[in-house]
């Protein structure tokens, strides 16, 4: 086939790699800024079979829609289409008229939005309504950023442009990519992008600095979810609506404590995801996109390569506010790399943009595609180009340490959870650490767990932490909790963990600490007692309250019965707030 790819980054490289690998003829141009007729006559005269639209700029200029009115099947939806991407307050519009779950908003004039801004509930994200190449959105977390925000939009775009000041959601990200062709659909694994510059999402936004699929974490569940609550009803509005869709469609979405909320639609592949999922497809590329493009989808079944992916992006110093251009750099293998902003020059490869290229991996784990990924980037991160070293960090389950004491029944729930249930590809319980032999420890040892016994008995909490911290490092623990652990944490063994380390605790701390909280409740013969989640700080059950529950006691006759009903929802509610816990840090 003799394809068009039209775009000049890392995502159009590897659409062209791909179709090249396939046996297709492939030519790459800029995306035309002006005379689209031009344009099209262009790869007219080329014979051009399949046109590829790679950036959301020409496709909101109305390119594929100039491309099939010469004939030239094309992926990529016409400019009404578009607007999902090119106009935020139309994309929420759209998505309220058709009851796509996504965050509360509300539209208005950049004017307006500045008389109003005095009185605006914190945070609030300010979105600029047109296309920004990424640099749209603002979270505004104080009075001071708000205005700087609304002062932008301001600026840029004029007093009576729109804006999209919206709730801000806290969850984890993620980007499902759609190929759609008039209401047929396919979807492929979920991905998720890296935006900001330094690890721990800290500095400024860029253009995404790494990429990996799919996510573990991303379970039949959630897509079922995702599918019910936005994907479906995007695709019936397009329906309602007559638009007409052939191209990739993008869901940028927040996994919250609530369900997956729509954050954008993007009409295209996005950057650097596209490098993490066109490994992961098996089937031919090229039928594929024709199919896209004339609406054959359906009679195209898609095949997924088992394995992960992962692409790490180098970016020139100074990126992506002041990009060092014109380095050469010595690449090794060209193969392993999609190169974006290099040029070919007498005296070798010139880094010509801010993002240079894209080192893609591939394995049968998430870390094998990692490793490989970084394996194939170091040799230009060495020679200077920036990169971030933790892509796929929040992609990866956390590593949990339980520490407990007793029968091990939270111990349990969490290990049943972890394995088939709500914290599944979100939390690996790696660790049981028990401060005595007790029953607990062959719950763990049944689920395949690490299992140790550290006596307390006789030593201090400190001399306890000094053995139980070489264990939590040595299984690379990230977050402890305790599930029925009788003895105080040490100073040290917080610090270790600040902020990271859960307790189950069955009263309101208000009115009891300590343990036996259900003797006591049970000896005052309360009416009902309140399950307690709460972070782990110096003092006695005091830390930072993370979920609270009520438990009925009516009637319960004995402190078996007691125990019982509190522990039915402890079993529920530990696993529901170190989700939501886990979601949110
Ligand atoms: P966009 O420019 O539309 O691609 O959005 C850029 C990024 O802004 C998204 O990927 C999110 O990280 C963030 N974002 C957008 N909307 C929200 C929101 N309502 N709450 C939190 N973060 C958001
Ligand atoms: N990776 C996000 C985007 O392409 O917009």
């Amino acid at each position: 086939m003799h394809i068009a790819v039209i775009g000049s980054g890392g995502r159009e490289a590897a659409l062209a790699l791909r179709l090249r690998a396939e046996g297709n003829t492939t030519a790459q141009f800029a995306a035309p800024t002006g005379d689209l007729a031009s344009f099209c006559g262009e790869l007219q005269a080329l014979c051009i079979e399949l046109a590829v639209i790679g950036p959301e700029a020409p496709l909101a200029a109305g390119l594929a829609d100039a491309l099939r009115s010469v004939g030239v099947a094309t992926v990529g939806p016409g400019q009404g289409a578009a607007q999902l991407e090119a106009s935020k307050s139309w994309a929420k519009g759209f998505m309220a008229r058709h009851g796509v779950a996504t965050a509360p908003w509300r539209a208005m004039a950049v004017h307006q939005a500045e008389l109003e801004a005095p009185t605006c509930p914190l945070p609030v994200v300010v979105k600029r309504d047109g296309l920004c190449g990424g640099k749209g959105v603002s979270v505004c977390r104080t009075p001071a950023e708000l205005v700087a925000a609304l002062q932008q939009a301001h600026d840029r775009d004029g007093p009576h442009a729109l804006v999209v000041l919206e709730h801000l959601l806290v969850g984890r990200e993620l980007s499902l990519h759609a190929l759609v062709s008039d209401g047929q659909c396919v979807l492929l694994p979920a991905a998720m992008d890296h935006k900001r510059l330094f690890d721990q999402d800290l500095g400024p936004n860029t253009g995404g600095m790494g990429a990996v699929a799919p996510l573990p974490w991303c379970t039949p569940q959630l897509l079922a979810d995702i599918e019910s609550e936005v994907i479906a009803p995007t695709l019936r509005g397009l329906q309602a609506e007559n638009i007409g869709y052939r191209g990739v469609l993008y869901f940028g979405l927040m996994l919250t404590r609530h369900g997956p909320r729509l954050l954008e639609y993007n009409v295209r592949f996005g950057d650097p995801e596209c490098q993490v999922l066109l490994p992961l497809i098996a089937t031919n590329l090229a039928n594929l996109l024709m199919a896209v493009a004339r609406g054959e989808l359906r009679d195209q079944p898609i095949a997924v390569q088992p394995g992960f992916a992962a692409a790490v992006v180098l970016a020139a110093p100074g990126y992506p506010h002041a990009p060092q251009l014109g380095t050469i750099i010595d690449i090794p293998s060209i193969q392993d790399l999609s190169l974006a902003g290099m040029q070919a020059t007498a005296a070798g490869w010139q880094t010509c943009a801010g993002r240079v290229a894209t080192a893609v991996g591939q394995g049968p784990s998430l870390d094998l595609a990692l490793k490989q990924a970084y394996c194939r980037a170091e040799p230009l991160a060495a020679q200077g180009l920036l990169l971030r070293r933790d892509i796929g960090a929040k992609a990866k389950p956390a590593r949990v340490a339980v520490l407990a004491s007793g029968r091990g029944s939270n111990l349990a729930a969490l290990i049943a959870a972890s394995s088939h249930g709500i914290l599944q590809g979100l939390a690996q319980i790696e660790l049981a650490l028990f401060d005595r032999g007790a029953p607990g420890q062959s719950v763990a040892r049944a689920a395949g767990i690490a299992t140790h016994q550290l006596d307390s008995t006789g030593i201090s909490p400190e001399q306890w932490a000094q053995c139980a911290l070489p264990l939590l490092h040595q299984y690379g623990i990230e977050v402890v909790v305790l599930a029925g652990f009788a003895r105080i944490l040490a100073s040290t063994l917080i610090a270790a963990y600040p902020a990271r380390i859960l307790n189950i605790h069955p009263a309101d701390p208000v009115h009891y600490v300590g343990l036996h909280g259900y003797r006591w409740a049970f000896a005052q013969q309360l009416p009902a007692t309140t399950i307690t989640v709460h972070l782990v700080d110096a003092g006695l059950d005091s830390g930072p309250i993370l979920a609270q529950e009520g438990v009925d006691l009516r009637g319960a006759q004995s402190l078996a019965q007691v125990e019982a009903r509190g522990l039915q929802v402890e079993h529920r509610l530990y696993p529901q707030t170190l989700r939501n816990f886990l979601l949110e840090h």
